[in-house]
């Protein structure tokens, strides 16, 4: 396969069924060397590609790929949003996340579902720290963080705190799933990241959802960060994680220096494929497929 073959065509695969990631850019993308793997474990002849979109042409390069017989997309950064508002059909956390990340047809009509935040989930209990009884801060109140409240909600955290830079945005996120936090007992607040030393309680995961990484900043000041390791009770007990992947972080390198453990994206990455390959598949056991396996295969490439 040409790793660099960013105009997928299903016409030119005509004996499987073809899958693909579309985004701009999207000749990075590690999606179709993990869903190969998939493929081969579970025995199914899937081919899965790169489809390269330009920005104003999404909607229209989307129903080019399903018109000549595509199966599925997975959708990547900048189009989450322009898939969301494409479906006629949405699962329950599309809806609350309000982006979409896998997408398909049937009889003609678009279907969207979201698997970002349960990956997320999944990698950080693959830790293994359990979500349960825990509080988790999580650091900004985009688009990817919007997407990953409802699943950390359904995993009964104690607390989860959401501190962003312009805090009005963080307000709005906790409003939103406010309903969902209460029925489950579970404290849900927003507060401005300038305020984290005001923090008392101990955060033992700490997820940052910024976009700081592109700008090879760390959300945090040093002085928080070290307010932070401070009120874990235990060296080591606390996680924090970054959405995003590839080298390590300023987030990832400052935590490390407090003595957290450290954790990139690419697990989440993973996680949220296995889960779209699940959906198009039908596959009922969520464990057939094993993730752990092509985490490593990735990180060693
Ligand atoms: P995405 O859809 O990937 O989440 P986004 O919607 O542009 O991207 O959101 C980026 C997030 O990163 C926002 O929460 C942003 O904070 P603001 O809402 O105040 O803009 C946050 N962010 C970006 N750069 C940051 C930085 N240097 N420090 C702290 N937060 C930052």
């Amino acid at each position: 396969m040409n790793t660099i073959d960013t105009n997928l065509d299903p016409r030119e695969h005509p004996k499987q069924d073809v899958y693909g990631v579309i985004g701009n850019p999207v000749a990075h993308s590690l999606s179709p060397l993990i869903h190969a793997q998939f493929a081969k474990q579970a025995q199914q002849s899937v081919y899965y590609g790169k489809l390269f979109s330009e920005t104003d042409a999404f909607e229209k390069t989307v129903e080019t790929f399903f018109q000549h017989g595509g199966k599925g997309l997975n959708v990547t950064v900048p189009f989450k949003s322009r898939a969301f508002e494409l479906c006629h059909h949405l699962s329950e956390r599309a809806t609350a996340a309000g982006v979409v990340n896998i997408l398909w047809q049937e009889d003609g009509k678009y279907y969207g579902d979201n698997s970002d935040g349960v990956g997320l989930v999944r990698d950080i209990e693959n830790h293994p720290i359990k979500i349960k009884g825990q509080r988790i801060l999580v650091i900004g109140a985009g688009g990817a963080v919007q997407g990953v409240i409802l699943p950390l909600l359904q995993k009964q955290p104690v607390q989860i705190v959401i501190a962003n830079r312009t805090q009005e945005k963080a307000q709005k996120i906790v409003e939103r799933f406010l309903p969902q936090a209460k029925a489950a007992n579970i404290s849900l607040e927003a507060i401005a990241l300038k305020d984290i030393e005001q923090l008392q309680q101990s955060f033992t995961i700490i997820i940052n959802g910024t976009s700081s990484g592109l700008e090879g900043a760390s959300p945090f000041t040093e002085e928080q960060a070290q307010h932070l390791a401070q009120t874990i009770q235990q060296a080591n007990e606390g996680l924090a994680y970054d959405m995003v992947y590839g080298k390590p972080t300023a987030f990832m390198l400052q935590m490390a220096r407090v003595n957290y453990h450290v954790k990139d994206g690419l697990g989440m990455l993973v996680e949220q494929a296995a889960e779209a390959f699940e959906v198009w598949r039908h596959l009922e056991n969520q464990h057939q497929l094993n993730t752990a396996s092509v985490l490593e295969m990735i990180r060693k490439r």
